[in-house]
């Protein structure tokens, strides 16, 4: 049964135009909002923006940098007429290996994406955002494990984690929820821009799948649908917390 929870409302996706991102904004459009949604690639941005009609606004911009984040608050702004309900801090990447194995470079880059460019895009959309707005950020499952091969990313996600706590309590007196989402293993194109080929996504689904109680990946849609509930008024006696979606594999 579909429902329309966000009719009326304006929200914004960053990395909306690929995986858990795009599923969001494409539920949040089917349930009445207007959604802006930023990513860096062109070609993606501008399918997706096409495939949502005159709902959505697509703006390219990267929310690594203050810049970008700027630029895209921006277009929020004119497109939602100065107001916003909603935020997805999803822009995320992945980059995994042995400790040796990581630049300085990669280091700045991963962060200024997965935590710089999360605290930036709160604090620049935050005065647009009313009273009974709500913020989601996307965290992950790896926050809470020890995978060799994965300090980089879980400290990025981590922190991001902290930060829903944080900014949870700094804005409960402006009436703003701040909920963060951890998914589990989801199949996206986040694993291939990490650098791993066809062979190399297969080999990881098969492993990770195996050591989760679930023995399976979760798709973009059960990640939208809890996103869209923290983001609803059915959440509205929720924040500060951090909701696992993940089959099982962060609790047991
Ligand atoms: N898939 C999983 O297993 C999983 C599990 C837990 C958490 N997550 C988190 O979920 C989030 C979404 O990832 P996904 O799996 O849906 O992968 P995805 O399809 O690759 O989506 C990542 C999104 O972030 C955008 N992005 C990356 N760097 C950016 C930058 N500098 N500026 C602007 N946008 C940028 C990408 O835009 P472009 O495509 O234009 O680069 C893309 O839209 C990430 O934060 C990820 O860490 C994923």
């Amino acid at each position: 049964m579909s429902t329309q929870r966000f009719q009326g409302k304006i929200a914004f996706v960053t990395g909306g135009n690929s995986g858990i991102g795009l599923a969001v904004a494409t539920a949040l459009v089917r349930e009445g909002a207007k959604v802006v949604l930023s990513g860096r690639n062109e070609a993606t941005v501008a399918a997706a923006t096409k495939a949502l009609g005159s709902s959505a606004q697509g703006v390219v911009a990267d929310t690594g940098r203050i810049d970008g984040i700027e630029r895209v608050v921006a277009a929020a702004r004119e497109f939602g007429g100065g107001r916003l309900d909603v935020l997805f801090c999803n822009a995320g990447i992945g980059a995994f290996g042995p400790i040796a194995t990581i630049s300085e470079q990669k280091w700045d880059e991963l962060m200024a994406v997965n935590l710089k460019g999360v605290f930036f895009t709160v604090q620049k959309a935050l005065p647009l955002m009313a009273r009974g707005g709500a913020i989601v950020l996307n965290a992950s499952v790896a926050a809470g494990k020890g995978d060799p091969g994965g300090s980089m990313y879980a400290a990025s996600k981590a922190a991001v984690r902290s930060l829903g706590r944080s900014l949870g309590a700094e804005l409960v007196p402006a009436g703003i929820r701040v909920n963060v989402v951890s998914p589990g293993p989801v199949e996206t194109p986040i694993f291939g821009k990490a650098g791993m080929n066809e062979q190399q996504v297969a080999d990881l689904k098969v492993a990770w799948s195996e050591r989760n109680p679930m023995k399976r990946f979760g798709t973009p849609e059960e990640i939208a649908a809890t996103v869209l509930f923290l983001a609803s008024d059915a959440a509205s006696y929720i924040t500060g917390v951090d909701l696992l979606v993940d089959g099982g594999r962060g609790s047991f």
